[in-house]
């Protein structure tokens, strides 16, 4: 999908001018892309949203590997394939611009974030940032991770709706592991600014209006600005083991201390990229799990031989010894991936494909349809993570497997990802049994991430 939403909140960036800036281009250049511009005033936004694979699949089959749409009231390229991703997110001759492709989406309340950077000052604060995925501070979000699973397994088990329960655990290992805080009132009203935001940042109405999702998102807003603004006096006065107390103490190249509304800014998008898409992909996980009980005894198995025995905690040291823990959720993130396409707009003219592109253009790429794509993956439709041995993966096209993106975005909290799994697996595969309650298959709402309608309906059946 290239263009994902209106121009909104184009504002916010006076503060931070991008030197790269380009206008969106004139609709009547794209003329020459195959496409559709479907219905009058919607354009081809609704067959988009209502099934982007199909959808996809069926442009595909059309048009080719780049195809036009206009979506949200303007046309749009979206390149679809390996090579594509490569172009695109390596980006080797600085042509896309993240912040004008995710901008119009997510700048009303979530600006400035880092994947919403381009260029050099992108890469000065992607710099500063990355002392929080560091072994020693890994190391003690691991712990901290642990505990609170462990903790909260105490009150699962039965008939469960795991969408839910994942997505809760997750908010709240989220105000401990990220924040510091722990649980009760404060991480409550967080917790929930926080989602009031997320559904804002892709309700339909765009304007803060009363009683919209977006006037609570907006709200949401200011009051975790607020409590974050303190947050980071007090932590650099007295710092915790928490990602917000390493953001907190992050310095830039000149050895300067990020400005404290910068790291606001940061934590708060950090927040927002490492939560639904954590749920979602652990969903698709288990869910994958509950229907391939060989591969469920596989990974007890192997959580049991790397901790010892059932219930206990997984070590850091030990995350790289889950090897097929590793490759049933790279194969969880092919099957489903949490976000199926990226959007960027083209900052110059350039040829792809055939097809002379210009400056302005809305782009989208689609790892989703790539995972999807035969001519990479034999039976795409089949879970099997013996796809992602080191053999397998060395005989496929790089970009083949692209759901942490790539390049200079490459999402920095991957391995915070896999830590966050492997314990989850580890805790709940080594108390429970888990399989899917009579009859219930899930109908799967993709956008704007994947997510199972019935909040996936499973049984966990404590085990002996
Ligand atoms: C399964 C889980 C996750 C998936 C599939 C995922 C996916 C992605 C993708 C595709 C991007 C790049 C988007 C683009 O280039 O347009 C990205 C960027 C990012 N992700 Fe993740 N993410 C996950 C979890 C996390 C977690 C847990 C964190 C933090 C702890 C995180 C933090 C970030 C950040 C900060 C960026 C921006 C990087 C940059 O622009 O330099 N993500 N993620």
């Amino acid at each position: 999908m290239a263009s994902l939403a209106p121009e909104i909140g184009t504002n916010l960036h006076t503060d931070r001018a991008n030197p790269h800036w380009v206008r969106l281009g004139d609709d009547s250049k794209l003329d020459h892309i195959p496409g559709e511009d479907g219905w009058p005033v919607l354009g081809t936004t609704m067959m988009q949203l209502a099934d982007p694979l199909g959808f996809q699949r069926r442009m595909v089959d059309t048009y080719g590997p780049v195809f036009r749409t206009r979506s949200f009231g303007r046309r749009g390229v979206n390149l679809v394939g390996a090579d594509a991703n490569e172009l695109v997110l390596f980006d080797r001759d600085k042509l896309f611009s993240n912040e004008q492709g995710w901008g119009p989406v997510l700048n009303l309340l979530f600006p400035r974030g880092l994947m919403l950077m381009d260029f050099e000052a992108h890469r000065v604060d992607r710099r500063a940032l990355s002392i929080a995925f560091k072994p020693e501070p890994m190391r003690a979000y691991c712990s901290v991770l642990n505990t609170g699973i462990a903790s909260a397994m105490g009150q699962w088990g039965g008939k469960m709706q795991f969408y839910d329960a994942i997505k809760a655990l997750t908010l709240d290992t989220a105000a401990s592991s990220f924040l510091g805080l722990p649980l009760g009132p404060e991480a409550d009203r967080l917790n929930k600014a926080f989602v009031d935001m997320v559904q804002a940042s892709v309700g339909v109405v765009r304007k803060p209006l009363p009683f919209t999702k977006m006037g609570r998102g907006v709200a949401g807003r200011r009051l975790m600005v607020d409590y974050f603004g303190k947050l980071v006096r007090e932590r650099r006065a007295n710092p915790g083991q928490d990602m917000f107390s390493q953001f907190a103490l992050a310095t830039r190249d000149d050895g300067a201390l990020l400005p404290e509304d910068v790291v606001v800014d940061h934590m708060i998008f950090l927040m927002m990229a490492a939560h639904d898409t954590i749920t979602s992909s652990a969903t698709v996980l288990f869910w994958q799990l509950a229907k391939n009980p060989d591969w469920q005894d596989k990974l007890r198995a192997e959580a049991r031989a790397v901790t010892g025995g059932d219930g206990l905690a997984l070590a850091y040291e030990d995350l790289g010894r889950m090897e097929l823990t590793e490759m049933a959720f790279k194969e969880a993130l092919r099957f489903m991936p949490p976000v199926p396409n990226m959007p960027r707009r083209a900052l110059r003219d350039f040829r792809f494909g055939g097809y002379d592109i210009p400056a302005g253009t809305p782009i989208g790429i689609s790892p989703a349809a790539v995972h999807a794509d035969p001519a990479h993956w034999d039976a795409p439709e089949r879970f099997d993570p013996l796809r992602f041995t080191p053999e397998k993966v060395a005989a496929r096209h790089k970009y083949a497997w692209a759901p942490f993106g790539g390049g200079a975005h490459m999402c920095l909290g991957l391995h915070f990802a896999y830590m966050q799994v492997k314990l989850l697996t580890n805790h709940i595969l080594t108390r429970f049994e888990i399989v899917m309650q009579p009859g219930a298959e899930p109908q799967w709402q993709a956008w704007p991430i994947p997510k199972p309608r019935d909040g996936l309906k499973v049984e966990l059946r404590p085990l002996r």
